[in-house]
């Protein structure tokens, strides 16, 4: 098992995303090791359906997709996290040839990782530690010439602008190469309370995992945030199609970040992520312009989630 390292760039997206207006700082960077942690949390929640809604879908389709796919697929997966979706996907695949994690979280991801080799142990395993924001070439360990087949579940993809989501599409297009595929889980537009719920749970795990991006610059930039100070909202823009999450500051303060001062009143928010839902036919036209031919759609009978399988056109 071969890593590929990163560069990370928190200090300068932070400095850059508290001086800009409105304030907004890339949501990839909730996801250390501790907010990697918080996030399988929130998978679990009651109110976050989707986790358990595309497991389902991947554990009744299972066959299907192996179908479409076929033997001997070199399976790469952006944004890996724990991969228990990983698993069922490759389970359910015949004789899978490689597998390519590529994520930000560094320890979590070898970690995963290197316990899908042990399941897998004919199966090559080449860990990226990577954003996959970035242009991307396979691993040399994942050559081969079995169809490539990208997956990307969890309606990450709607934490793209639809412009960005169109252009990583024509990305992962290019990855894939002639004959390749893309399987991607998609969150479907409903109910706002459903949605609004399910990013501001209960229990306060996703407000945990919202404040660990202050919590990850007290320990790593040196700054004095007080965590407690900044509310966690989500709401629904219709207009945009997308849940919006933000810090609002609960009060006026000054926080240091690596040795600047920046001043909050009470209600400045910083925009943390959004969270873009789709219905069927407006992914497949996202598709379609990020370079693909929508082939099959998977969706479960509450119609929440789906499960898209895309062709490289
Ligand atoms: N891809 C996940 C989603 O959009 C990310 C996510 C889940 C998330 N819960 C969150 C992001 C809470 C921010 C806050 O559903």
């Amino acid at each position: 098992m071969r890593t590929i390292m990163p560069t990370d760039g928190f200090r300068e997206s932070m400095l850059a995303g508290l001086t800009r207006r409105p304030r907004a700082v890339p949501c990839k960077y909730l996801y250390d090791a501790e907010g990697s942690a918080l996030f399988e949390r929130i998978t679990e929640l009651e109110e976050y359906y989707p986790t358990r809604t595309e497991i389902g879908l991947l554990t009744d389709q299972g066959g299907e997709i192996a179908q479409v796919v076929g033997a001997g697929a070199r399976v790469v997966e952006f944004g890996a996290g724990s991969m228990r979706k990983t698993r069922l996907l490759l389970a359910a695949l015949e004789a899978p040839a490689a597998y390519v994690p590529i994520d930000v979280a560094r320890e979590p991801l070898l970690l995963a990782a290197r316990r899908i080799a042990q399941v897998h142990p004919a199966m090559a395993v080449a860990p990226m530690v990577a954003d996959f924001n970035h242009p991307l070439v396979l691993p040399p360990d994942a050559d081969g010439d079995g169809p490539v087949l990208g997956f990307f579940p969890g309606s990450t993809i709607g934490n793209m602008m639809p412009g960005d989501a169109r252009d990583f599409l024509r990305r992962v297009a290019k990855l894939v190469g002639p004959g390749g595929r893309l399987l991607v889980g998609v969150d479907l537009t409903k109910d706002p309370h459903v949605l609004e719920t399910a990013y501001d749970d209960s229990q306060g795990v996703t407000t945990a995992f919202i404040r660990n991006l202050l919590a990850r610059a007290n320990r790593e930039l040196e700054a004095d945030f007080d965590i407690r100070a900044f509310d966690h909202r989500a709401w629904w823009n219709a207009r945009e199609g997308r849940v919006e999450i933000h810090l609002v500051a609960s009060r006026r303060q000054a926080v240091s970040v690596a040795g600047r001062l920046f001043a909050f009143r009470r209600g400045d928010t910083l925009h943390v992520e959004d969270c873009y839902k789709y219905t069927v036919e407006q992914f497949r036209w996202l598709a379609r312009l990020g370079g693909f031919v929508p082939e099959h759609v998977w969706i479960d009978s509450a119609q929440l989630f789906s499960l898209h399988m895309l062709r490289r056109g």
